[in-house]
């Protein structure tokens, strides 16, 4: 019997699909072969001698100590584009959120709910307080431009955005080839330059922590809206906040929310919520699962 770890709630769809006469699945199983995980931090969790494999049901893996398993022969997986149309489509809410102050708009119907025959009158006078820009015709520049960010390029094409994209890893002409989008290759300090709209869709690797600084900022247009929907530590964070608060940039929409962005009015704050759909759940965990199997049962490694 193979036994597997889970370290998070995953999709039972994705479990189901263990036969139960070769595996046993528990969260609290001794002497694991395998380690299933979303977003639980195993920094600092003492990893069995027994795991042969760790699968991350998600795209990103900076939760999971990769070099030290590498060291010990632990293959780790993540699930790349499992949860990339779920990402995407909140991406394109982000852009719209930060533009259109919908957030603002909400709010303030609330506090005139209780005002009964004068609604309709102060919706009139009060609705120019909320103006803000379409998407067409501006320019959304992608940074990074894998399963994520090719997707969100598209869509953005198909809004009526031009697209610039850059990707410090893969080749622009290989993203591309992915991508049905009309999309324009630029440096990143090229497309910082150019682009009203910025999202980030990379890992975060020792070569991308605070890609996005003060230096940064200064090539960027007045005005600009960041969307982070990859991960906190790509954007440094007391310099956005002092770029946002010098009505530099306009608008930082983040799924990584702390203290200091919650209390920063022109930052709008997601509780992670990027891969949060059941759709996206139970195809992360179909492909971890898959990969565990394939790995315990033939060594065979389809990503790592
Ligand atoms: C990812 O890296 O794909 C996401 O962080 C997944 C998640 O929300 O668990």
């Amino acid at each position: 019997m193979f036994k597997i770890r889970t370290m998070n709630k995953i999709s039972p769809i994705g479990l189901d699909l263990f036969p139960r006469d070769k595996y046993e699945v528990a969260s609290e199983i001794p002497n694991p072969d395998a380690i299933l995980v979303r977003s639980a931090d195993l920094h600092s969790v003492e990893i069995p001698d027994t795991v042969l494999a760790i699968a991350r049901a998600g795209a990103g893996y900076n939760n999971v100590p990769v070099d030290a398993c590498s060291s010990r022969g632990i293959a780790v997986f993540n699930t790349p584009g499992g949860n990339a149309n779920a990402v995407k489509e909140l991406a394109i809410t982000a852009m719209l959120l930060s533009s259109r102050n919908i957030i603002g708009g909400i709010n303030w119907c609330r506090t005139i709910a209780d005002k009964a025959d004068e609604v309709p009158d102060l919706v009139e006078k009060g609705k120019s307080k909320f103006e803000g820009p379409e998407l067409k015709g501006k320019t959304l520049g992608v940074v990074g431009l894998g399963a994520i960010g090719v997707m969100v390029a598209n869509d953005a094409v198909a809004l009526g955005m031009q697209v610039i994209g850059h990707d410090p890893y893969i080749s622009v002409e290989a993203a591309w080839n992915l991508s049905r989008a009309v999309v324009r290759a630029d440096t990143l300090e090229g497309l910082l330059a150019k682009s009203d709209y910025i999202t980030l869709h990379l890992p975060l690797a020792d070569t991308t922590k605070g890609l996005l600084d003060a230096e940064k900022f200064r090539f960027m247009k007045k005005d600009a809206r960041i969307i982070n929907l990859a991960r906190g530590g790509l954007v440094n964070e007391g310099d956005i906040i002092d770029a946002l608060n010098a009505e530099w940039l306009a608008a930082y929409v983040t799924d990584f929310p702390s203290a200091e962005l919650l209390a920063c009015p022109k930052v709008i704050s997601i509780p992670h919520l990027g891969a949060s759909t059941p759709e996206a759940e139970d195809n992360c965990a179909v492909m971890a699962v898959q990969q565990i199997m394939d790995f315990l049962e033939s060594g065979a490694i389809k990503n790592a």
